[in-house]
């Protein structure tokens, strides 16, 4: 299959809308990341996501809607309690269109793969030009995952898609780089207390502030002899070739480069801008920013870019706190688990 990328105008998208209604994939942008995106109501281009991507299929896709009307033609509402539909309308309300996507019951009207087999299912409309006409011009809701092969990094440009996925894939649309850089948020709404599967673009501060509660991390069954709630979430997920090594701070990250260079193995960093000291000594690095949105928007890109320089290691420093580096911190945590599969798997 030969992948067609296309800047992303008006023309542009009519034509992805088509390729969408026909069956096919269509890499688009969003807020966060490229998406890649199938009619979430064809069970055969669904398959055809998870074909493409190499994806896990215990792994569940996102449903893109255009509005929270949309959305709620794909649930099952009955299943719903009064208290978890107020908390979905306050927060659809508030939040929508953006970084969040919201764990609901699924209706039998959406395919059973699009959401791995489990009766829920991910609801996010996107705060993005592209994505949203795209959606409105294929007049289905769109399933879509990150446009980037299983187990590597989420895509902030076209031309990461293609990296990954070239080839594979009907067409990429082009919008340049995407503005948050890091995933949605995930909370999940069909549990006792509601819980932030995955932290993302939207803060877990604004979410408690709209519901009044205090929220918790990470998924909720952990121990328990059943799938995980969201199997997205394994460690590794978003794993780098080299190895990813987390140092306290840029002294610390200093001590461990001399270490590794002695014992031969190549290294590289992802530095703060404010690491002058580093940036001056350890080549290759790339300056992710100092604010943690530069972090966030370039992060994936430092990581692709260093990756392709076949080093060893790649050093980075920790981060804390609240706000944005929560989803920060939890990728780079990923991204340093070791072994990672997708080493190993990337060398077949
Ligand atoms: O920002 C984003 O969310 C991007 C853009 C393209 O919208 N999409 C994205 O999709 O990151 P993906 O497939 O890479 O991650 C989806 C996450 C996974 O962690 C998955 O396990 C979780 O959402 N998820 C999807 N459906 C779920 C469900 N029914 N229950 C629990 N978790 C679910
Ligand atoms: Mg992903």
């Amino acid at each position: 299959m030969h992948t067609r990328r296309c800047v992303a105008e008006e023309g542009a998208i009519r034509e992805a809308a088509d390729v969408i209604r026909r069956g096919g994939l269509v890499a688009f942008p969003t807020e966060t990341v490229y998406g890649l995106g199938a009619n979430a109501l064809d069970p055969h281009a669904v398959a055809r996501i998870y074909a493409a991507k190499q994806r896990a299929l215990n792994d569940p896709l996102i449903v893109h809607v255009a509005d929270a009307g949309q959305a709620e033609t794909l649930l099952d509402r009955a299943r719903l309690s009064a208290a978890q539909w107020g908390q979905a309308q306050i927060l659809m309300r508030r939040f929508w269109p953006g970084p969040l996507t919201l764990v609901l019951w699924r209706s039998s009207i959406v395919p059973p793969n699009v959401s791995a087999g489990l009766d829920t299912i991910a609801v996010r409309c996107p705060n993005h030009r592209v994505a949203l006409a795209l959606i409105r011009a294929s007049s289905v809701p769109i399933a879509a995952p990150s446009a980037n092969r299983f187990g590597h990094v989420s895509p902030t440009t076209a031309q990461h898609v293609l990296d990954d996925l070239d080839g594979r894939i009907d067409l990429v649309l082009d919008d340049g780089s995407t503005p948050i850089g890091v995933e949605s948020t995930v909370l999940d709404l069909t549990t006792d207390s509601p819980r932030i599967l995955r932290p993302g673009g939207l803060l877990r501060e604004q979410l408690e502030q709209a519901l009044g509660i205090p929220l918790a991390i990470g998924p909720d069954r952990a121990g328990e002899d059943e799938p995980a709630t969201s199997p997205g979430l394994l460690e590794r997920h978003y794993a780098p070739r080299a190895r990813l090594i987390i140092c306290a701070d840029e002294e610390d990250l200093l001590a461990r480069y001399s270490a590794l260079c002695k014992a031969g193995k190549r290294t590289a960093a992802l530095l703060l801008r404010r690491h002058t000291q580093a940036q001056a000594t350890i080549h290759p690095h790339f300056v992710l920013g100092d604010l943690p949105e530069e972090v966030a928007r370039s992060l994936y890109a430092g990581l692709r870019a260093l990756d392709a320089e076949a080093v060893d290691a790649i050093l980075t420093v920790r981060f804390d706190g609240g706000g944005l580096n929560e989803a920060i911190a939890d990728r780079l945590r990923r991204a340093s688990a070791q072994p990672t599969e997708f080493a190993r798997e990337s060398e077949h």
